[in-house]
């Protein structure tokens, strides 16, 4: 069975992840749409000659979900523009990959996930980290226990982006931020190791367009565990993260939110050093989980099940709220 996928939302990611259709058997891209013709004509024009089938462009996101021929939909459009596009397409008898951050609020999630259930069809956050070769033996090693009893995760994840009003990182209107673009990897990352936390303390600084620029979070849990957590639009910081246990610690070397190298650290014995390399731009991996789970007739991935999309959303909802910042869905996206 191929699996026949559409994009909506052409930008930078969307031509990253496209260029991953290559390298996945049994994935073909065969559509791109835009709200403007010629922009999806020219990412189609860009794409790389290696993708097997010819794809077609629609200058309109309706038109793309009324094409019979596409199985899939990938959604990059920006965050606030995810929940009506991604429930269109559901109700369009489409299943969903939506990039991160699933949305921007946990109602809008809630709502994508209701329609995927009612239709009964396939959904997922691209929160493509979970899939990585680096990530999936980082979830063996803890399972076998190797450091103990895990206690605490620390993750961060930074960069100094150029200030441009009109960017969707700091415009509002397009759910800027840094907590909803950067901070949903630590978080997602923490979370994938201890769950939902029972408390979430935030300190934050908001920006000259009103979103916020950095923030900083401690969440802790009933037994005792925590992580430290931290995000910016305008610190380069490092991309690290290390998961701490009661014989170890593991560090995965940045940048963690597409790892190749980690360093286990067992109390009493040499470091041991891990290499496992990504599939292409490794976007490639959240395809191949995507074809597997619905050729299994799965509704959801077990490895990013939309419960813990929730759950994390909740994470980020409730520090959002504390910084004073009450995001909203768009609902006019499919216009
Ligand atoms: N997985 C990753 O590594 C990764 C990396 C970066 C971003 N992301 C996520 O992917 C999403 C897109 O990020 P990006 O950096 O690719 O964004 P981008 O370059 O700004 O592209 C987003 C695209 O969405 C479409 N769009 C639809 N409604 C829009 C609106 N109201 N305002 C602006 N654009 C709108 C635009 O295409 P048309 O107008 O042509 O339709 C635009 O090209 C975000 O949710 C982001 O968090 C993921």
């Amino acid at each position: 069975m191929t699996l026949r996928w559409g994009i909506i939302g052409p930008g930078r990611i969307a031509r990253k992840l496209a260029a991953d259709f290559a390298v996945v058997d049994g994935c073909e891209l065969v559509a791109v749409g835009s709200r403007d013709p010629a922009r999806a004509k020219a990412f189609v024009a860009g794409l790389p000659p290696a993708l097997a089938a010819p794809v077609r462009s629609y200058g309109g996101y309706a038109d793309l979900l009324a094409d019979p021929a596409v199985d899939v939909v990938y959604i990059a459009t920006p965050h606030r523009q995810h929940a009506a596009i991604a429930v269109a397409a559901l109700n369009a008898g489409r299943a969903v990959l939506v990039e991160k951050a699933f949305t921007c609020t946990v109602a809008g999630a809630q709502t994508v996930i209701d329609t995927a259930k009612a239709h009964r069809l396939f959904a997922m956050e691209a929160m493509w980290t979970r899939f990585v070769p680096l990530v999936v033996r980082l979830r063996e090693l803890l399972a076998d226990g190797v450091i103990g009893e895990v206690r605490a995760v620390h993750a961060d994840l930074g960069v100094i982006r150029e200030f441009d009003p009109a960017d969707r990182l700091w415009d509002p209107a397009q759910g800027g931020g840094a907590l909803l673009d950067l901070g949903v990897y630590p978080v997602a990352f923490a979370q994938m190791i201890l769950g939902e936390p029972g408390s979430v303390e935030v300190h934050g600084n908001l920006g000259r367009t009103g979103v916020d620029e950095d923030v900083a979070l401690l969440l802790g849990y009933d037994s005792g565990a925590w992580a430290v957590l931290d995000c910016s639009l305008r610190l380069p910081l490092a991309g690290a993260a290390s998961v701490i246990g009661s014989a170890g610690r593991i560090d995965v070397l940045p940048r963690f939110h597409h790892p190749v190298d980690m360093v286990l650290h067992r109390v009493g014995h040499d470091p041991t050093p891990i290499r496992l390399p990504m599939l292409a731009g490794g976007y490639a991996h959240q395809l191949i989980e995507v074809r597997d789970r619905i050729a299994a007739g799965h509704l959801e991935s077990t490895v990013m099940p939309l419960r813990d999309t929730l759950s994390v959303l909740r994470t980020l909802e409730t520090a959002l709220q504390r910084l004073g910042l009450h995001l909203t869905e768009d609902a006019d996206a499919m216009r």
